[in-house]
């Protein structure tokens, strides 16, 4: 993904942005971390500032607690990578729907409309993106590859959400 394809700098607000990795295996250690590092990138070629990064596992109120720790330190885009899917321990939707203010609906359906394009295992992430607090959350699929592609896919909307999740006047 290239700092255009993420949108730039929005030249008005700085992005700032927190990144939470869930996996249960790359949280034991049992493997690396790849998806928080890959978005760290991608973010920065936005032009957007990294300013926090949590490794959890798959668990319902360590990720709850997490997003709205990342908000309250000021993260008005707050992307996740992982549990998106439908094996036993995914429940990174279940997580942020219990908390947010209001789902964007658009951000799921792109991912997904143009990740199939890439791969028919797109449809079975549930990917999607909601307010809670004051940030934007966008929920990636957790491989890495995948993550990066779906942020791209719905980046040219992102400094406009963040700048509504955080009540800064803006227009369209
Ligand atoms: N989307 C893109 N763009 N690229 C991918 O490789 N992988 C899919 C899907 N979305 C993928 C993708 C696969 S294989 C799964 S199982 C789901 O995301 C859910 O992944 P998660 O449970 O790790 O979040």
């Amino acid at each position: 993904m290239t700092a255009s394809a993420v949108g730039g700098n929005t030249g008005v607000m700085q992005i700032t942005v927190g990144i939470i990795t869930i996996s249960d295996r790359a949280s034991a250690g049992e493997y690396e971390d790849l998806g928080g590092p890959v978005l760290k990138t991608a973010a920065e070629k936005a032009g957007w500032r990294v300013q926090a990064e949590a490794l959890i596992p798959d668990e319902l109120p360590r990720i709850q607690e997490t997003i709205r720790a990342l908000s309250a330190q000021g993260c008005g885009l707050i992307l996740t990578t992982g549990g998106t899917g439908i094996a036993q321990r995914d429940v990174t939707p279940e997580a942020i729907r219990a908390i947010m203010r209001v789902e964007l609906p658009g951000f799921g359906e792109a991912m997904r409309m143009e990740s199939l394009k890439i791969t028919p295992n797109a449809i079975l992430s549930r990917s999607l993106a909601a307010v809670v607090d004051r940030s934007l959350v966008v929920a990636l699929p957790g491989k890495p590859s995948g993550a990066v592609e779906c942020l791209g896919f719905v980046a040219g909307a992102i400094p406009h959400a963040v700048a509504l999740a955080q009540r800064v006047p803006t227009s369209c």
